[in-house]
């Protein structure tokens, strides 16, 4: 790995504050239906699992999908390939698409037209982290928990070729050389 140092970017309790706050908005949009929450692995994994803990009054199911598109750098390629699908079709479902960071838009894209296809009932999406200044196709995010600075982070579920997974806050990554 390149030299490096992670700099604390948005604390553990800044997280859990604006995780409660979507899923709060998330259960008055959603109350008493049934809702398909769609994780994208392997980075949305920790936010999925906050955010649904912290419904309320909504029934619940839960699937995940895994798709890659930056192998190991830190640069997307910008081919998205689906790793694993889901269980069942979302056809006839009202579906939450749970995902880390919106960057350049073009994962979210791919997942959204993916989930399309298969005639949801609804598809909305939540982002975590939104990095608005790289973005190269509109994308739709209904639930956003925070706009971050065109930086590499790490943490909360988020990774760097698969280190810094484990940080219970969000780090920027800062390359020495
Ligand atoms: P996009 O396709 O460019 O919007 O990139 C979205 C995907 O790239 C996310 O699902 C992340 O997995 C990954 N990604 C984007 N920015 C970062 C980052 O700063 N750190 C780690 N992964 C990132």
């Amino acid at each position: 790995m390149r030299p490096h140092r992670i700099e604390p970017l948005i604390e553990a309790e800044a997280l859990a504050a604006r995780v409660r706050d979507l899923a709060a908005q998330i259960s008055a949009d959603y109350q008493g239906r049934d809702l398909l929450i769609v994780g994208v692995l392997k980075g949305a994994f920790v936010f999925c699992a906050d955010l649904l803990r912290n419904l309320h009054g909504v029934h619940t199911q839960v699937d995940f999908i895994a798709c890659s598109s930056y192998g190991v750098a830190t640069e997307t390629s910008g081919v998205v390939r689906i790793l694993k699908d889901l269980n069942a079709p979302v056809t006839d479902r009202e579906v939450l698409l749970v995902e880390d960071i919106v960057d350049t838009g073009l994962t979210l894209q791919y997942l959204q037209a993916h989930l399309r296809q298969q005639n949801p009932r609804s598809l909305r999406t939540a982002v975590l982290l939104d990095k608005p200044y790289r973005r190269q196709v509109p994308v739709q995010v209904d639930y956003r928990g925070f706009e971050i600075p065109d930086l590499f982070v790490v943490g909360y579920g988020i990774d760097w070729a698969e280190h810094y997974r484990h940080l219970p806050y969000i780090g920027a990554v800062r390359f020495l050389d």
